[in-house]
């Protein structure tokens, strides 16, 4: 039944062909609105000493763009392949629009494209915004070039569709992502086998639970191998300062204004939005998967101040980052990972019931495994986000930025993309992966 999950065997959490690459002409609007923005080169608003004939490129733009006619998504909700393709379209044309704004404008996106935004989300039960699988999942190509019979997507056959910069740094950050979902892959089949195993319980299925367990670990660390291997195809200011502030949302914008969707009011069936967190990883399925099946997810969704929602607060339990960002996942995924939830043998049951060392110890291992990927991620978290928010900007990123700028606010307030206070809650769910390490017997 894992297709009812929308989950491959091949390819996991992404899709076994390429996702849609055009709307059909009535949305052509739409499209060529995208590709003039890539066209045009636009630059983040927010730039100091932008030339002004920059400004008065990116200002008729989106005199364009509040032009353009409010189209109805008709039969686009008919076909789950057009909505995430306009889900895609119109959330790269939005955040486009407010981070190309001077960084002291209102927030307000035109009817054209609030709209049926609004529409396309409500149909996917997704918000208003990029979302990892805008970025990453549903956002490739095969490269051109010899086909394999199946053309199947793989860790190295891959280009991005869509790019705010068209640099291959912003391409590798997504590609990045897209190899962890494809080799994650072999760590769902595992997950499926021990789960099968559990299932029958006696002592031989014990003892491939425990031999698959240490297999999981050698996949984790892979995947901690090829986060790591960012570094070579990315570089950290040019990801710092041109490509990460495209991907802002609501909640880490450091002005705190409002995004006002023009229209809501004229249909009556939408809603103001209240998750407005800007795209993260922290919306993949897999990692989520990884902690609800080992159990870590006790630990580490329930964690301290992870990140706010618009919503209200004020006596209400806040639900954490991590639970937040589910309804940041296509619904189908969300799915899984309730089912997953819902499994009446969890492991960590039956490896804490059971009596037998090596179990626990290859339970162990992967949990460990998951944190040294972890600890790996706040390394390139260093790397990318804390250490360039410190130095000056060089030279070398663009010479549209000023060599003294630096922008002002400290390293304490430092958000990520998602909305969190990233040190902290990092630091925060990494030692609850940590502290899900059984003790021995
Ligand atoms: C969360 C930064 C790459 C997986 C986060 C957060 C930040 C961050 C700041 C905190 C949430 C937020 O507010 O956005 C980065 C940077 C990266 C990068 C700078 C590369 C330059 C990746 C990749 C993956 C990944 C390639 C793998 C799919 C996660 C996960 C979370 C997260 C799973 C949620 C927290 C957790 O479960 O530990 N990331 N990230 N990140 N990121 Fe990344
Ligand atoms: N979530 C990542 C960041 O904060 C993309 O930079």
């Amino acid at each position: 039944a894992a297709h009812d999950f929308d989950v491959d065997t091949r390819t996991g959490f992404m899709p076994p062909a390429a996702p849609l690459s055009r709307l059909p002409p009535p949305w052509e609007a739409w499209e060529s609105t995208l590709d003039e923005a890539r066209r045009l080169n636009l630059k983040l608003g927010d730039t100091p000493d932008l030339p002004e004939s920059e400004k008065v490129k990116s200002e008729s733009w989106r005199s364009h763009v509040r032009n353009l006619p409010v189209l109805p998504i008709g039969d686009i909700k008919k076909s789950e392949l057009y909505l995430r393709r306009a889900h895609h379209v119109l959330g790269f044309i939005m955040h486009f629009y407010i981070h190309s704004l001077p960084p002291d404008a209102p927030v307000v996106i035109p009817v054209s494209i609030a709209l049926p935004l609004l529409q396309v989300s409500a149909q996917l039960r997704l918000p208003p915004i990029l979302t990892y699988s805008d970025n990453v999942l549903y956002n490739w190509d095969l490269k051109p070039g010899p086909t394999t019979m199946e053309n199947v997507p793989t860790v190295d056959n891959l280009r991005s569709q869509t790019l705010f910069t068209g640099t291959t740094d912003e391409e590798e950050f997504y590609l990045t992502s897209a190899r962890i979902e494809l080799k994650g892959v072999e760590a769902l089949e595992l997950m499926q086998v021990i789960m099968d195993e559990a299932f029958v319980g006696d002592d031989i299925a014990i003892r491939r639970i425990t031999e698959y367990l240490h297999k999981l670990a050698d996949v984790l660390r892979e995947l901690r191998t090829t986060l790591l291997a960012i570094k070579e195809h990315c570089n950290p200011d040019i990801f710092y300062h041109l490509i990460r502030p495209w991907f802002s949302g609501q909640d880490s914008d450091p002005a705190h204004r409002p995004w006002v969707f023009q229209g809501i009011e004229t249909d009556p069936t939408l809603e103001q939005p209240t998750e407005l967190s800007g795209p993260s990883a922290g919306q993949s399925s897999l990692i989520h998967a990884l902690d609800i099946f080992l159990g870590v997810d006790q630990y580490s969704h329930h964690s301290a101040v992870t990140g706010s929602s618009s919503a209200s607060s004020g006596g209400i339990a806040k639900s954490s980052f991590l639970d937040r960002m589910q309804s940041y996942m296509p619904r189908h995924h969300r799915q899984f990972l309730q089912h997953l939830a819902a499994n009446p043998r969890p492991l960590r049951k039956i490896v804490s019931s059971s009596k037998d060392p090596a179990l626990l110890e290859a339970y162990n291992n992967a949990v460990l495994a998951l944190k040294e990927f972890r600890d790996a991620h706040m390394i390139i978290v260093a790397l990318y986000i804390i250490g360039p928010s410190r130095r000056p900007v060089p030279n070398a990123v663009t010479e549209h930025l000023r060599e003294d700028f630096k922008k002002d606010y400290g390293v304490e307030t430092l958000k990520g993309t998602g909305g969190t206070e990233l040190a902290r809650f990092l630091k925060d769910v990494r030692d609850r992966t940590a502290g899900a390490v059984l003790p021995e017997a």
